[in-house]
């Protein structure tokens, strides 16, 4: 029993939890934020550690560096949260089906799932294959030393299953939807293998050490109304019931968010999560009564407008916070962007934008 205690890795107890409570719907002193790819090629000193390590997948692959990376934006800005510094896509690389990024294009699968062969072949991955994700987990945790929360996340069943078979990105998912209408089992079967494996990924983030997880739709928004219940959601669902929502009797909070989703807003609320990502086609007012006090929101500035003047950053942050209204019992409310931080944008953006958040807000309370 003595042995098993010496062998767990003992983190720092948080300083900062205004992230989390916002997540839980407890009240905090003003309103938390992150950036979605907070860690990324805005950052000239990502840029330096990136040519260093050679590759993306270099970085992403190797803890030391990946631990390196999810502490820069953190350096320069109080932000309230970290991230673990990885990809939606290692899980699909676990599979089999051969990550690799081309210059310039984003990332590609070298065995894409395209024949009923190769889809029935497919199996959950043996997580010892993403043993250098959960070791980075927890690395980061460490080097965090209790400064704020680490988020870990994974690519919704869907998203994942869009790059599996189209191979990479596009721009009208036209594979992928194509077997979706023609061969409805076949999508299924990859779905519910892609549930599994995010299940058990996330569950092993949490072990090794993450203190809240996100699921990444971002894909969701290509499908119809119907198809996305079927295809997404339902899967989301699956994924929730399988969370562990504690550990060592600390819950672990859960962020669902499909981009383009804000249509199916209540339905989203309710597959289990603790709050759901919008991105900046929602009004965060209207969304808050739409969602009551079943989640946490987060969200939704546009990036864009991080290549506005100061001033003008600061009345956007200003006008959205006060679009979600006063903090009140029973709400909670994250902010971010409405997706990925885009790679141009000036750091003296964010600076501009992190300081507004946290002064407004903490005049509204
Ligand atoms: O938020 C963070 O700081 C954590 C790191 C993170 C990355 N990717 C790092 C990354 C996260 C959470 C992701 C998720 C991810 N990856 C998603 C879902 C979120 C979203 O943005 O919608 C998706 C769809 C991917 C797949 C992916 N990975 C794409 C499309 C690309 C190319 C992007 C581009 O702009 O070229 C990547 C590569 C990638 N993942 C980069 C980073 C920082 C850029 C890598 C580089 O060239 O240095």
């Amino acid at each position: 029993k003595c042995l098993r205690l010496i062998s767990m890795p003992q983190f720092a107890p948080l300083k900062n939890d205004t992230f989390l409570r916002a997540l839980l719907r407890q009240p905090t002193d003003y309103t938390p934020l992150w950036l979605m790819r907070q860690a990324g090629r805005y950052l000239p000193e990502y840029r330096a550690t990136r040519a260093r390590a050679g590759s993306f997948l270099g970085l992403a692959k190797n803890p030391d560096y990946a631990t390196e990376v999810t502490m820069q934006p953190l350096e320069r800005f109080p932000l309230d949260a970290a991230i673990l510094f990885s990809d939606i896509l290692t899980v699909p690389d676990a599979m089999g089906l051969g990550l690799f990024f081309a210059d310039g294009e984003g990332p590609k699968f070298a065995r894409p799932l395209r024949d009923e062969r190769a889809i029935m072949a497919l199996a959950a991955p043996d997580m010892g294959s993403l043993d250098y994700v959960f070791n980075a987990v927890t690395q980061i945790r460490t080097e965090l030393d209790g400064k704020v929360p680490l988020i870990g996340f994974s690519g919704s069943p869907w998203t994942l299953a869009c790059y599996m078979v189209e191979g990479g990105g596009s721009d009208d998912f036209r594979t992928v939807k194509t077997m979706l209408y023609n061969r409805p089992d076949l999508m299924h079967h990859i779905l519910a293998i892609n549930a599994a494996a995010v299940a058990t990924y996330l569950n092993a983030q949490i072990d090794a050490g993450a203190q809240a997880v996100m699921i990444f739709d971002t894909w969701g928004g290509a499908l119809a109304d119907g198809a996305y219940q079927a295809f997404s959601l339902d899967y989301m669902r699956q994924v929730m019931r399988q969370l562990k929502r504690e550990k060592d009797g600390v819950p672990i909070p859960a962020i669902v968010f499909t981009k383009g989703g804000g249509l199916w807003l209540e339905q989203i609320a309710d597959i289990g999560a603790d709050a759901v990502g919008l991105d900046w086609t929602v009004n965060l007012g209207e969304a808050r009564a739409r969602v009551g006090h079943k989640v946490a929101l987060q969200g939704n500035l546009d990036p864009v407008v991080l290549f506005s003047n100061p001033e003008q950053i600061r009345a956007e942050v200003g006008r959205l916070l006060s679009v979600y209204g006063a903090p009140s019992e029973g709400h909670g409310h994250v902010f971010n962007l409405g997706h990925g931080i885009s790679q141009f944008t000036p750091p003296e953006s964010v600076a501009a934008m992190v300081e507004a958040v946290h002064d407004i807000s903490r005049k509204m309370r």
